[in-house]
């Protein structure tokens, strides 16, 4: 599928076929191709909570005003912004290697590392900061994982997530995550939400001045 194709073909599910199911192989291709997402420092602060148990899908539709798609789709993701993601450890897990197999030199390598505690020290001095740069990635990364998704054959629903403090509570997700949003996933049935209305490209881009 070319990437037009791709763009237009990929809808918002609207209900998907119940007892479809997806495989691990199919969620790893699928991420494969979603960690080439970019990220500020490529400090990479998305994850993700796959649930294909039913019983707990089944939670997590109770929890998000029973939406019946949760029931039918082959899983339901979290996907969660690391809040801890700019910390010098994770830094130091990423560019370690390159430094170790000469990518980067010592310099570089120690640049790095301040330039990243600095904002890292930013962003955990001032909530809304770094909850706009958790968000700003997960945004970006869970595109990304729906495009993949069906350049694989598989469609998806954007949704946002409710009851927060239940859902961590029901699925141990640690503190420093937090839940931006979710994915149902599965094959989509027959019926095809219309491609709605979008507002010409005038309506929406500025060049230069607003
Ligand atoms: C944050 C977010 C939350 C959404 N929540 C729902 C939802 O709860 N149920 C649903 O059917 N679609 C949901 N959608 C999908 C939108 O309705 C859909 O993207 C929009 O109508 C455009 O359709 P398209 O994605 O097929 O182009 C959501 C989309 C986003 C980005």
């Amino acid at each position: 599928m070319d990437f037009q194709q791709l763009i237009t073909t990929r809808h918002s599910a609207i209900n998907f076929i119940k007892d479809f199911k997806m495989t691990e192989d199919d969620f790893k291709r699928i991420f494969e191709a979603t960690k080439s997402a970019p990220s500020a420092y490529n400090l990479q602060y998305t994850n993700y909570l796959v649930i294909t148990d039913e019983e707990k899908k089944e939670r997590l539709r109770e929890l998000n005003f029973d939406q019946y798609k949760i029931h039918t789709a082959s899983a339901a993701i979290i996907v969660m912004g690391d809040k801890s993601g700019a910390e010098k450890f994770n830094a130091e897990k990423i560019y370690g290697p390159m430094k170790m197999l000469k990518m980067i030199d010592e310099v570089d390598y120690d640049t790095t590392m301040e330039v990243i505690e600095k904002f890292n020290a930013d962003l955990q001095a001032n909530p809304s900061l770094l909850t706009n740069e958790i968000m700003r990635h997960a945004g970006l990364h869970a595109m990304l994982f729906m495009l993949s998704a069906k350049n694989l054959g598989f469609d998806t629903c954007p949704m946002h997530i409710h009851n927060i403090d239940a859902v961590r509570e029901e699925f141990s997700i640690p503190s420093n995550l937090e839940p931006v949003m979710m994915i149902t996933i599965g094959k989509s049935v027959d019926k095809e939400r219309p491609r709605g209305y979008r507002k010409p490209v005038g309506e929406f881009v500025q060049f230069n001045n607003y």
